[in-house]
């Protein structure tokens, strides 16, 4: 087969890295950790075999029990989690690939039985999500009302965000993504529909961006700002914290992010399924046309619609999610044009190696 050249097969300079390729592997929950809530021999394998990608972010992983909302999600707060974690870092350096961690705290997306010495959730306010959530023995029960933050509780966890940097770098990470996206604690904070607090972190834009900022002060502080990104979702329905105002907060945050001189922004783009509001994308498209910085485009990409965005600079390199899930070699398959694997959802979540590592690579025939 012949190779296809095209600018997501470029190298490019992200933060303190020159990356092989303009392709990331989003991150991507797979509730595969052990009883300790440690990586495993088997994440070590599926990293491993993802490391051709130019950066690789890892499953959103929580930075203390608090933090935690789905089983066997992966930490990074304990010196278990830390030594798991290392033999991943390893694997996917020998690859020459690089990985950065995923720091996570759900907020309101969790479930008491994740941690009953704490008892409820935390959230920016006591407001619950409606529906269903699955606790620490997989049942589905319904969300609980979250316990509204106290100040001193802030800061341990940013505290708690320091440690868990700390720790990445013990675990031999290339840096880390602070998740801000998504509907979960700092997104919480973010939007007004989910935060309606009354001191310094709720009310106006300065106050709802104080924590992401605060957070994000203490990991530049451990790896410096070429180390550190963030992931945000502007008009996420995730986790119930759409927020039709929340355009002013993301110009006022993207401004800061922008002296901070960060790593890259990391952003999940607005879905027309959801949104039949013109003027959203139209906003959406100031936001990430003026940020003066490096960008990750993430959602529901393939590969024509991800070159679309590099070549006409909406973007610096694209996340893939799915499409890494099914095609470990996703970058080889795009420069062949070789056809992807399809994905198997029932495997996403849970289990072992069966839809995990043992999706095919492309065989040694087509591959020359
Ligand atoms: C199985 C699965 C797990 C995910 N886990 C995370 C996660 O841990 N952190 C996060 O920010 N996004 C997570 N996402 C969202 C993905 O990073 C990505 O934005 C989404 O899959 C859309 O990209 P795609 O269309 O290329 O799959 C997850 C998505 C899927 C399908």
């Amino acid at each position: 087969m012949k190779t296809m050249k095209n600018k997501l097969l470029e190298e490019f300079k992200l933060g303190d890295y020159k990356l092989k390729n303009r392709f990331v592997m989003a991150p991507l929950t797979r509730m595969r950790a052990d009883a300790d809530l440690a990586p495993t021999a088997l994440n070590v394998a599926y990293y491993r075999q993802r490391a051709s990608a130019g950066l690789i972010v890892t499953e959103a992983s929580q930075i203390s029990p608090q933090a935690q909302g789905y089983p066997s999600t992966p930490g990074i707060y304990t010196e278990k989690q830390v030594a798991g974690w290392k033999q991943v870092t390893e694997a996917v350096h020998q690859e020459d690939g690089r990985i950065f961690i995923q720091l996570w705290h759900v907020g309101r997306i969790s479930h008491s039985s994740f941690h009953p010495e704490e008892g409820l959730p935390v959230a920016p306010s006591a407001i619950p999500l409606t529906g269903k959530t699955l606790t620490a023995t997989w049942e589905q029960v319904p969300y609980e009302t979250p316990r509204a933050l106290e100040a001193e509780e802030i800061r341990a966890i940013i505290g708690d965000y320091r440690k868990a940097a700390e720790n990445a770098k013990a675990a031999g990470f290339d840096g880390v993504e602070l998740h801000s996206a998504n509907g979960y604690l700092l997104n919480q904070f973010l939007h007004a529909t989910t935060n309606q607090r009354t001191d310094a972190y709720g009310g106006s834009v300065e106050n709802r961006a104080r924590l992401v900022l605060e957070v994000l002060e203490q990991l530049i502080d451990v790896w410096g700002a070429g180390k550190v990104g963030i992931r945000l979702s502007p008009f996420t329905f995730a986790g119930d914290v759409y927020d039709p105002d929340a355009y002013p907060v993301y110009e006022y945050l993207l401004k800061k992010l922008e002296s901070l001189k960060l790593a890259y922004i990391h952003y999940v783009r607005a879905r027309p399924t959801e949104i039949d509001d013109a003027s959203v994308f139209e906003k959406e498209k100031a936001l990430w046309k003026g940020y003066q910085g490096t960008l990750i485009a993430a959602d529901g990409f393939d590969t024509a619609t991800a070159i679309d965005y590099v070549e006409n600079g909406w973007a610096d390199a694209v996340a893939f999610g799915r499409h890494f899930i099914s095609n470990p070699d996703l970058p080889a398959r795009v420069a062949l044009g070789a056809p992807l694997n399809p994905y198997d959802r029932d495997t996403f979540y849970g289990g072992a190696e069966k839809g995990y590592t043992d999706y095919p690579f492309l065989k040694q025939e087509e591959a020359v």
